[in-house]
Parts: structure tokens; C-alpha cells; sequence
């Protein structure tokens, strides 16, 4: 029995396969290196709901159509509702969309992240929210509903290629939980919200925004090590570190190294910051092989994650909603592959509490 049941096998599916052992991600046959430079998220989400949906012959108008139908919900957003985490505000309205099964349902509930990240951080700034534009690619619509301006075409490329590069992940902690709820047969939008659950603790989706704090925490690049240090000493794990299946680099975090790069040299970036993570990154992979010298403790998706959410202007405490948005398109997949196998995901536990003696 383990625990974090490493190394059970416990789907098979044609989506994914994180080669942890070469740093590969592959998703239908792709490299993530070929897609981030020949595609768009749309052509992402088709690829991966192939077989799985019906087929769509414009899907970034379809989607378009589904970040205005999910817009009315913003209405109902009261102060209670923004006195919650985003991430929790996010999942209330996302639990408004009614469970389904076609693809109408699944493209709302991709939508709905963008819509609802974009719409919770402006009326957390007390500004009105924005109407989505049903003609604009879903990255460059999400940012102009965030800030209410066009964005160039450098960030809108940054947020489409994060949000491919974040699309789908084998059977990750979020993605299982999509399908088990799947395989019970409840519906795209519970599995979608047990996801969404499982991906905002600290150890899956909910690192990003931490991984900035100890930025911040750090300060200059001379006191990077000093301050990781003593963090480690406290038992403290280093956010942005380290992954249950990669054993050498995770290749999402070359693809986002890359646009965070792009957007520096567009002066999108503050090089100061730049210089400052890339600092926190050397004395963090130091640090970590002197810690752990048998086990390969690489930088992964989140560390550079961090900086492209912040230079593209999402507050880090809606880093979580900001994953939301690509990882969806990969847990509706997982849960539509999950659901036509017809079977319900029901293991077993080893009972270690006290017996009862059997009856003689
Ligand atoms: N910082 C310090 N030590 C670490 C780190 C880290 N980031 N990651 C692993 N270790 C150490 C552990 O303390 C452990 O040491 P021990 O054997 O002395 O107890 C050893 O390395 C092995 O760690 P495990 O917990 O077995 O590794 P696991 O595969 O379960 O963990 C995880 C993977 C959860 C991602 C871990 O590396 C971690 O906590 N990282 C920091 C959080 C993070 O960046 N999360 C985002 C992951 S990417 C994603 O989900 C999208």
C-alpha cells in the first residue's frame, strides 16, 4: 500500500503521458514543445476533446458564444461571495452551471473560468465587470475582460501558450478526482468542481502564488540563498520545486521560462524581477541537491508560472483561477473518457483499526 499511490496505475487514456524519466510531455501524439509553438489553446482544446465531443468546426466562436452565456452569472456576485478566496468564489459560480454531458456544457465550463477570474478581480477592485467578446481568441478576451484594454499581441501569446502548457497532465491529483466523480456518473460540472477542489491546495495548483511570496520574502539575489536556507531549516518545502513524476526537468517549466523570457525582452517584465527569480532558482536547485542528492529535485510548472501570471497582471491570489482555465479543457476530457468506459472507480482500503472478535 502507498499512501500517495506512486506508481499505481489507475487509468488508461490517449490524452497524456508525462515521461517523467526524459521530461517529456506529450498530449495526443504531440510534444508540448511542438504545440506552445504551433498552436493555440482552441486548437489545444479540440485536439483534446477529439472522440470525446462532438466535433466543432469553429471552436473559438463556440467558446466565444459560451463566455457570453456564462456572463450573466457575475450578477450574483455579492460581498460574501468576494469575501472568499477567488478560488472558492470561482468554484461557487462554476457550481452554478448544471451538470452535462455534450459539449455546449464542457465548453461553459471552460469559459467560466475566464469569466469568472476575470469578473471576481475587478469587482474586487470595485470596478465594473466587462462583457465578453465572442470574436476574440479566448487568451486575448480573458486579459481585455481583466484590465479593459486590448491586449498586445506578446501577452496575449504568453497567456495562450501558459494556458496549453497547462492543459492536461496525465492523472495528476485534480484530473483523478475529475474522474472518479466522472465514473459515478454526476455530470461534467461535479467533475469539474472536485477537480477544481483538489488543484487549489499547496502542493498541486496552489503553489504560484507562494512561489512570489518567497520572492518577495528573498528581496535581493545576494540573500537567496541565506533566506532558502533557513526556510528549508524550518522544514519548509520550496514552492516551485520538485515533482512526483519528473526525475529531470519539467519540460512545462522550459516552455513557460521561454514566454516569461519574451515578455522580458518586451519590457513587459521588470529585469529586476527577473533577475531576482533566476537567482531564487540557482541557490533553490542547490540547495535542493545538496538536500536530497538521490533524488532529483527539479524547478516545475509553477515557479515560472509565477512570474508570467504577475507580469500579465492577475493578482497571485488568483493564480489558482489562472490554472483553472487551461487545466479544465483536460480534466473534461479525463472525465468523458472515464464516464464511456461505464465503469465506477471503487478501490480498496486496508482496514488498521482495533477488530472485533469474530462470534464463536
Ligand atoms: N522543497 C523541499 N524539499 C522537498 C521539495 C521541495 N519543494 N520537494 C520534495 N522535497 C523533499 C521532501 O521533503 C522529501 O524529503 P524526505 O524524504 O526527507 O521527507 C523528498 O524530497 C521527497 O519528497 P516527496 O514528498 O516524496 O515528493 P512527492 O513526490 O510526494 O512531492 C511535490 C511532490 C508535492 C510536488 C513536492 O515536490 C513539493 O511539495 N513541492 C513544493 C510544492 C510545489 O511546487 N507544488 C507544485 C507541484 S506542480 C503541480 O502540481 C502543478
Amino acid at each position: 500500500m502507498k499512501s500517495g499511490l506512486e506508481d499505481v496505475v489507475a487509468a488508461e487514456t490517449r490524452l497524456s503521458d508525462v515521461d517523467g524519466a526524459h521530461g517529456r510531455l506529450i498530449i495526443r501524439g504531440h510534444s508540448l514543445d511542438d504545440l506552445v509553438g504551433h498552436s493555440t489553446y482552441e486548437d489545444v482544446i479540440a485536439l483534446l476533446f477529439d472522440g470525446y465531443f462532438a466535433s466543432e468546426a469553429d471552436l473559438p466562436r463556440a467558446l466565444g458564444k459560451a463566455r457570453s452565456e456564462v456572463f450573466a452569472h457575475l450578477a450574483v456576485v455579492d460581498a460574501s461571495l468576494l469575501a472568499l478566496p477567488p478560488v472558492d468564489a470561482m468554484r461557487a459560480l462554476l457550481a452554478r452551471l448544471p451538470d452535462g454531458e455534450d459539449l455546449p456544457s464542457a465548453l461553459r465550463l471552460i469559459a467560466g473560468p475566464a469569466v469568472f477570474t476575470a469578473g471576481l478581480i475587478r469587482l474586487r477592485q470595485g470596478l465594473d465587470v466587462i462583457a465578453p467578446d465572442a470574436s476574440m481568441s479566448h487568451a486575448a478576451d480573458t486579459l481585455r475582460m481583466t484590465h479593459g484594454t486590448v491586449p498586445s499581441p506578446e501577452q496575449t501569446a504568453a497567456l495562450d501558450r501558459y494556458l496549453m502548457t497547462v492543459s492536461d497532465h496525465g492523472l495528476n491529483a485534480s484530473t483523478f478526482a475529475s474522474r472518479v466523480v466522472a465514473s459515478t456518473q454526476a455530470g461534467l460540472t461535479s467533475s469539474v468542481l472536485a477537480a477544481l477542489s483538489a488543484l487549489k491546495g499547496p502542493l498541486h495548483g496552489g503553489a504560484p502564488g507562494p512561489v512570489l511570496d518567497a520572492l518577495d520574502g528573498v528581496g535581493s539575489p545576494d540573500n537567496a540563498s541565506a533566506w532558502l536556507e533557513a526556510a528549508l531549516a524550518r522544514g519548509d518545502r520550496l514552492m516551485g520545486f520538485g515533482h512526483r513524476v519528473y526525475r529531470v526537468r519539467d519540460p512545462r517549466a522550459d516552455a513557460l521560462k521561454t514566454a516569461v523570457r519574451l515578455l522580458a525582452n518586451g519590457g513587459a517584465i521588470d529585469p529586476a524581477r527577473l533577475a531576482l527569480a533566476e537567482a531564487v532558482e540557482a541557490a533553490a536547485l542547490d540547495l535542493l541537491k545538496r538536500k536530497k542528492p538521490d533524488r532529483a529535485l527539479d524547478t516545475n510548472v509553477e515557479f515560472y508560472t509565477a512570474l508570467l501570471l504577475e507580469a500579465l497582471g492577475f493578482p497571485r491570489e488568483t493564480f489558482t483561477c489562472v490554472f483553472a482555465m487551461g487545466r479544465t479543457s483536460g480534466w473534461l476530457a479525463h472525465a468523458r473518457e472515464q464516464a464511456l468506459t461505464g465503469r465506477l472507480i471503487r478501490p480498496m482500503s486496508v482496514y488498521v483499526g482495533p477488530s472485533v472478535a469474530v462470534a464463536a
